[in-house]
């Protein structure tokens, strides 16, 4: 029997325990440059057997909200790479999630103020984030109507994911990537049908909408080695404004098609992300989802997400639901989360109000435990 504190080859990727920092957007890279501040921020998160980078954009074209950091620039790649050594000397792990947010995003964060791309020229009702540039206060702002991707575009997108990638790995000094193909973003609208409505090779059949995710965790696999690789999947969220009329089968075939790739591993959001783990009206059943990627031979880690507290962790890992448990929220709020987990002690609660935006406060002034 496996324990959340326990030791996990993922892939390539050596953790020295089971518990793992989701990957938490914060604002807090103008110009899309990482910075010491996060280099700090991460690094007193090293405990965690993995970290994963908060969204990362591939390319400008990827980028929806405001201070929100990028793998396409030298200097981008710069400041990624303190964050990265930092972690590495307090003995962490870390891989970067690569970011393509499609529709959800505004013409003022995109190349020469064109409209954010996506599979279909529909608007998703649903915010992102800016940040007056004067005054430096953000706020919530609707999303701009996308123009619908070309066919000839797609490879280049694919493309995209794999430079990123090996620019994460060869330059900022990631130890991996993981794909965003969740919460509503490009990857996650060209899987479903609330967002998907093209009648080319990219849309319609289950076998269609699931191209693009597969053609870009192909790329990313193919650039830096599928032992590297992770994936992040969201079946049922309804976050950003997404939905699927069928998902069961999407999924399952898209996890033994992914099953295929050699990953290092596969992290699944259960339910509606931040919120309830289970949706009346969006049934899912995700033992029959690792059930199909198994069976067609996947072998990497599972990794499971949404809502965990102490007490489903430990039984997840101990009863072989999950190999390893992301938590989001408690590790903003609690920097040294492992050692509250390993020796159950309280939680520091979190300060929404400082989530998106800002500087130290409410980021690097969280308090360890009291030395026991
Ligand atoms: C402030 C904040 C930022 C987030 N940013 C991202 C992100 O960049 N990428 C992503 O996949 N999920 C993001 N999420 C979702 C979290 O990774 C996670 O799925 C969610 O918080 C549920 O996990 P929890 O119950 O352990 O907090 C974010 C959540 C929060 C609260």
């Amino acid at each position: 029997m496996s324990s959340l504190f326990d030791s996990l080859e993922a892939g390539q990727l050596a953790l020295s325990n089971r518990v793992v920092m989701a990957p938490l957007t914060r604002n807090r890279a103008p110009g899309a440059v990482p910075n010491a501040l996060m280099a700090e921020y991460y690094a007193q998160r090293a405990s965690a057997g993995l970290l994963i980078s908060e969204g990362t954009a591939i390319t400008q074209q990827g980028q929806g909200y405001a201070h929100v950091p990028g793998l396409y620039g030298e200097d981008q790649l710069q400041g990624w790479k303190q964050v990265t050594d930092a972690v590495h000397a307090a003995g962490g792990r870390i891989v970067t999630q690569l970011w393509h947010v499609g529709r959800i995003s505004h013409d003022s964060l995109q190349p020469d103020g064109q409209p954010p791309v996506a599979p279909s020229a529909m608007a998703a009702k649903s915010k992102t984030y800016l940040i007056d540039e004067a005054t430096g206060q953000g706020q919530f702002s609707a999303t701009t109507l996308p123009r619908a991707l070309d066919a000839a575009e797609l490879p280049g997108i694919a493309h995209d994911f794999a430079e990123a990638a090996r620019n994460a790995v060869d330059h900022a000094g990631f130890d991996g990537v993981e794909l965003h193909a969740a919460n509503g973003y490009l990857l996650d609208q060209f899987l479903k049908t609330g967002a998907n409505q093209r009648d080319d090779e990219w849309g319609g059949s289950i076998a269609n909408r699931c191209r693009l995710a597969l053609e870009c965790t192909r790329a990313v696999a193919k650039a830096i080695g599928g032992g590297r690789t992770g994936i992040r999947l969201s079946p049922v969220t309804p976050a950003n404004d997404i939905h699927d009329t069928d998902p069961q089968p999407l999924f399952e075939h898209l996890l033994r098609q992914l099953a295929t790739l050699d990953l290092a591993y596969v992290h699944v959001i259960e339910g509606s992300t931040g919120g309830p783990r289970e949706i009346a009206e969006r049934p899912f059943d995700y033992a029959a989802l690792k059930n199909a990627y198994r069976e067609a031979g996947g072998k990497g880690a599972w990794m499971v997400n949404n809502g965990y507290d102490r007490a489903l962790a430990l039984a997840a890992v101990e009863s072989g639901q999950a190999d390893l448990v992301a938590f989001g929220r408690a590790f903003i709020s609690n920097p040294d989360l492992v050692r509250r987990l390993r020796e159950d002690l309280p939680f520091n609660a979190w300060d929404s109000r400082r989530f998106y935006g800002g500087g130290a406060q409410g980021y690097t002034d969280y308090a360890l435990a009291d030395a026991g």
